[in-house]
């Protein structure tokens, strides 16, 4: 099975952005480990603390932010970091050609549950004028990512990640603590039965949304004329690998209960990178009102609606807005 190293230099990817990525990796490979040691290692359960969006935060959020945050520091690689659990952008190396974003570790409410969680990133370029505590130069939209990914911290521990040549997926071959890939150049089924929506939320959606989830509803007896199933990990990166893996469409769609918050999702290190992975393997991401990758964002921890997966059902749903 090929190496990581030998599928980004076959995707041409430089030096640089390599030795990055591993570091990233290697931080992610601590969290991994940590977060297997589950309770016997007293890392679970939550803090006394809330971070900026106003979340509890797990000690498992805590602990993983501060691994990646010292490797990615330590590198010399990154000027800055931005990460749903910092209220600002982290300053780090003046020399550092990339900017990372990252959840480090997305739907830690799993984590009681012994249930799907992972780490989403984001890698752009840092443009030269920027100083490392200037959160402006995050402000691109998602088409300037150099690389993205999420690692899965699974049954097996599996990383999916783009430089935009392609969604590979890896495992994480414990034995020698490499990552391996075990399916290069996925493609999203363009068409499925399966949608993953937080229901309970119905009665805030707006009419497009309404409509079409009721006309999935509907099933054979519908305008859709197919039976769909429905499913709901309560972590996007669970969520999203099952799409890429075997079709669907995953929806967190802009509810009317506060304007201030256009969504759940975060852009920068949840939605944009989602986004980047599932249009390189043939899928759609859009806001409902454009493409998800080319919202210009106005602060670091921006929100989003999400509509993302099979490309079919994708532009489907779209024809409801
Ligand atoms: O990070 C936000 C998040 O936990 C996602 O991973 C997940 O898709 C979503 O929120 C779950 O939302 P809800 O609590 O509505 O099920
Ligand atoms: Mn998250």
């Amino acid at each position: 099975m090929k190496r990581l190293n030998s599928q980004l230099q076959k995707d041409g990817a430089p030096l640089e952005l390599i030795l990055l990525i591993r570091t990233l990796l290697a931080g992610c490979k601590e969290i991994s480990f940590r977060v297997s040691q589950g309770a016997l290692a007293g890392v679970l359960g939550s803090t006394l603390s809330e971070n900026v969006q106003g979340e509890t935060q797990k000690k498992l959020d805590v602990i993983s932010n501060q691994i990646l945050k010292d490797i990615l520091k330590d590198s010399g690689y990154v000027k800055a970091i931005s990460s749903e659990e910092e209220d600002d952008v982290v300053p780090c190396h003046p020399d550092g050609k990339y900017l990372v974003s990252f959840d480090p570790l997305d739907g830690s409410s799993n984590t009681e549950i012994n249930s799907l969680i992972g780490t989403i990133f984001s890698i752009a370029h840092a443009p030269q004028w920027m100083e490392p505590d200037d959160p402006s130069a995050f402000l691109q939209p998602g088409t300037q990512m150099v690389a993205a990914g999420y690692v899965l911290y699974g049954p097996s521990t599996m990383l999916a990640m783009t430089t935009g040549r392609g969604t590979h997926l890896y495992t994480l071959d414990k034995t020698h603590g490499g990552f391996l890939v075990t399916q290069a150049n996925i493609q999203v089924p363009e068409d499925t039965a399966e949608f993953a929506i937080n229901a309970s939320n119905q009665r805030h959606w707006e009419e497009p949304i309404q409509n079409y989830i009721g006309d999935l509803m509907a099933g054979a007896d519908g305008p859709r004329g197919k039976d769909y199933n429905m499913r709901w990990v309560a972590a996007m990166v669970g969520d999203i690998h099952r799409v890429l893996c075997r079709g669907g469409i995953f929806m967190y769609p802009f509810d009317k209960r506060n304007p201030k918050k256009p969504g759940k999702l975060r852009l920068l290190y949840e939605a944009n990178p989602m986004a980047f992975l599932m249009e390189q393997a043939g899928g759609l991401a859009s806001t409902g009102e454009g493409r998800i990758m080319e919202v210009m964002p106005s602060e670091i921890h921006q929100r989003v609606p999400v509509l993302i997966g099979s490309k079919n059902e994708v532009a489907k749903c779209l024809e409801y807005y």
